[in-house]
Parts: structure tokens; sequence; C-alpha cells
């Protein structure tokens, strides 16, 4: 659906990038393919918002071509209003994405911008902050939001626009528990409709448990691909790439290389599931099922 071939890209530095300039792509190329769920993970530093900003042209590449649907990435401006509508990008900081007054307003700027009825934007406005447990916020002022609140009114922004493709930049990060989960059921109905999410995180238990596809990047280029098991058992890549094994696998593997768990074939995603695991039960929950069914149909 979306490919990046090579692409590169560098933050100039002051006084004309004599100083200070970054390489922050190097020679990235990845497939995404459609209604897949794929997390990012890195280091600080490694390049997922740069890479994510690609993906809707707010960056262009210093070299290197996007192609969406097989057709070249342009940059024209009817261009980007086409690839726009179609990837809807939720940034990092949320205070880049917000700038109307009210959270019902922010929310509707997009949709009306689509040229949408008047009843239709108010049903997606209504349904995308429902979705996001933010309709009661929908009058407040933006400005006085909490991080955590601005977040879930970007993400709303965002959804009421109805892309094909989500990015989304550490959407999880800082919020609380109930809201994480909130967002994680909100992309999985989006997935149920066929959506294409990307999403960054530094939380691995997340991406172990959620993603279809796992990207690590490292230094500005892409360190591996695959799926989460195949990653996440890659020692020397997460290693290299500073990221942490996730708790339920780690756990897992430790009680099998003792000797205290047979393998038996399934491998939990989910914390429920590790416990069954225990139980000696290996009907775990549909969830895993489903995605152990889906590691094996990639692996193929
Ligand atoms: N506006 C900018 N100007 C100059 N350099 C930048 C700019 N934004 C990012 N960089 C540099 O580009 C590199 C990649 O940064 P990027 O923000 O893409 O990393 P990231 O993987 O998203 O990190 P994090 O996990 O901290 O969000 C870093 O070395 C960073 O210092
Ligand atoms: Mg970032």
């Amino acid at each position: 659906m979306i490919e990046t071939k090579g692409i590169t890209f560098k933050y100039d530095g002051i006084y004309g990038g004599k100083y200070g300039g970054v390489m922050a792509l190097n020679d990235v190329s990845l497939r995404i393919e459609r209604g897949l769920r794929y997390a990012l993970l890195g280091a600080n530093g490694a390049g997922k918002t740069t890479f994510l900003l690609h993906l809707n042209g707010i960056l262009r590449p210093l070299s290197g071509k996007i192609f969406y649907d097989g057709v070249e990435v342009t940059y024209g401006r009817k261009a980007l209003y086409d690839l726009r509508r179609r990837v809807g990008v939720v940034f990092q900081d949320p205070e880049v994405q917000l700038f109307s007054a009210t959270v019902a307003e922010d929310v509707s700027f997009g949709p009306m911008n689509l040229g949408l009825s008047h009843d239709e934007v108010k049903r997606r406005v209504e349904d995308s902050l429902k979705a996001c447990g933010i309709y009661e916020l929908k009058d407040r002022a933006v400005h006085f939001l909490s991080h955590g609140e601005k977040k879930l009114a970007a993400i709303a922004g965002v959804i009421a626009m109805e892309p094909q493709v989500i990015v989304l930049d550490e959407p999880v990060t800082g919020l609380d528990h109930i809201h994480r989960e909130k967002v994680i059921d909100i992309f999985s109905g989006l997935h149920g409709k066929g959506v294409t999410l990307i999403m960054s995180t530094h939380d691995t238990d997340l991406a172990y448990e959620w993603a279809d596809r796992v990207i690590v990047m490292n230094n500005g280029g892409v360190a591996g691909v695959g799926t989460p098991l195949e990653i996440f058992s890659d020692e020397k890549l997460l290693r290299s790439s500073a990221i942490y094994k996730p708790v339920v696998l780690d756990i897992y593997e430790r009680l099998i290389g003792r000797g205290l768990l047979k393998n038996k074939g399934d491998i939990p995603r989910v914390r429920d599931d590790l416990i069954r695991c225990l139980e000696g039960d290996t009907a775990f929950s549909r969830s895993t099922e489903a995605a152990n069914g889906r590691q094996i149909e990639f692996n193929r």
C-alpha cells in the first residue's frame, strides 16, 4: 500500500546546515501492506518520527522515493491534499496538532475541510469523541486540557477524517491505563474496518501483543522487520537496538528454558494466556489464537 524506496532525510543545522545538520533517515526501504497493524520501535533519536512524517508528505525525502498504491508521491498542492485525506497522522506532541478553541471545533476542522454535509460532520465528530472517551470534553478549551486529554483529542481529530491509513506517533505515551486500553480498543475497531495502522511506541509489550508486524529502527536505518515473534526472539537485534523483551515472552522463555513449562506450540502474547499456559491449558483466548494463526500465515 505504501512503499518507501531508499529514502534519506537530513535536518538542516544552523548557519545553512554548516553546524548540527542531522542525517535522520538513511536508506529506508519499507513496505506497508494494507490492513495490517505495524509497530515501529527504536531508541530515542532512531528516526521513528522522521520516518512517520514522510508518510503523508509533511517531510519530503532528500533522496529516494515513496509510493502510495504504486503511484509515486509528489508534493504539489493537490497531490498532498489527496495524500493527506488518505493518510492521517497523530503527532507525538499533541500541542502541534490542536489549534482550535474547543475540542469539538478542533475535531470538526478536518471533516469540514473535506466538504462534508453539516450532519455528516456532526456524526463523525460525535462518533470519534465517543470512541476516544472524551465526548464530555467537547466544549472544553483545548488549551486547558491535560496532556493525555490533548492526545485523545488529537486522535479523535484524525479518526474523524476516516483515512485509509492512520499513523500514530507514540499514541499511548502519557495515557493512564484506562485511556491506554480505550485507545487500543479504538485501534482494534479501526483494524476491523480495514484501516492500516502504523504506530511508533516504546511499549514493547503493546507491540508484541498488538502488532501484525514490527519494524525496528536504529540510527536512521531499518534494523529489522518481521512478525512480533520473529523480532522479539532476535536477541542480537534487541540488544543492538536497545529494545527490551516483552515481559510475557521473557517469562515464557525463561520458564521453558528452566524446564518448568513444556513448549506446546502456542506462544502466549498476553498475561492471561501465560497464566493459562502455566495451568496446562493451551486453549488460549481468541486474541492469542488469532495472533498465532497470523504468525503461521505470515511465516509461510
Ligand atoms: N527538527 C529537527 N532539527 C534537527 N534535528 C532533528 C529535528 N528533529 C529530529 N532531529 C534529529 O533527527 C534524529 C531522529 O529524530 P526523530 O525525532 O525522528 O527520532 P525518534 O525515533 O522519533 O525519537 P523519540 O523516540 O525520542 O521520539 C535525531 O538525531 C534528532 O536529534
Ligand atoms: Mg519520535
